[in-house]
């Protein structure tokens, strides 16, 4: 299976994707090309020193926000995936990419959905709002994209406990290393199994 993964930050996210194609536990995949909206994302060097193609595609470098969309979509058919993943990826996605991918481009949340997710719900910000209503288990979600923010089929999900004295940043990174990081990478070796079927708008493992 092919892949094309979209990064907007670190990309620790990605580097959890390419250690463990590298190592085989995500079996039949390639990461064909991964792609920022940001020139400096630490993501594009963590793919380059993979020897792994990485392109910036920038809103800013387009008059029109269509051509931004279309400029997307033309780089990532150009690598013929079959599967798109947003590691970290805070773009929202043209509606051109989610009709040419149905049920083919997934999303790691840094919560459990429907919790703390939505609009505005990114980065460091779910962890502060997760610590502001004092829950006591928090965890990611790999989800399906459609056309909503985070709404799309839950794949996978996997729970954290918050402790005592967390700091946004203190979480986050449990959060990460516990769950995403796990999660996303199993998602992908799931998907390119053929194990994953939608059905009633449900994401099935088989
Ligand atoms: C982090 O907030 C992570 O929880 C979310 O995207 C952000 C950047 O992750 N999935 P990464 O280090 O760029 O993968």
């Amino acid at each position: 299976m092919k892949i094309a993964v979209l990064v907007s930050g670190g990309g620790t996210n990605l580097q959890a994707i390419i250690d463990k194609v590298e190592n085989g536990t995500i079996r039949n995949t390639s990461i064909e090309v991964v792609i920022s909206n940001k020139k400096d994302a630490y993501a594009l060097t963590r793919a380059a020193e993979h020897g792994i193609a990485a392109e910036c595609v920038s809103p800013k470098d387009f008059e029109k926000r269509e051509d931004f969309n279309k400029a997307l979509v033309e780089r990532i058919n150009a690598y013929d995936v079959d599967l798109v993943v947003l590691a970290g990826y805070l773009v929202i996605l043209p509606e051109i990419l989610i009709e040419e991918y149905p049920n083919r481009i997934i999303n790691i949340h840094p919560s459990l959905i429907p919790s703390f997710c939505g609009a505005g719900m990114y980065g460091l910000k779910v962890h502060e709002a997760v610590l502001e209503r004092g829950v006591k288990v928090t965890g990611a979600t790999v989800h399906f994209v459609d056309a909503g923010v985070d709404s799309g089929p839950i794949l996978l999900q996997k729970a954290v406990e918050v402790e005592q004295g967390d700091t946004a940043e203190i979480l986050q990174k449990r959060v990460m290393e516990q769950a995403e990081w796990l999660i996303l990478p199993n998602a992908i070796d799931l998907i390119a199994a053929g194990k994953v079927e939608i059905i009633d708008g449900k994401a099935v493992i088989k």
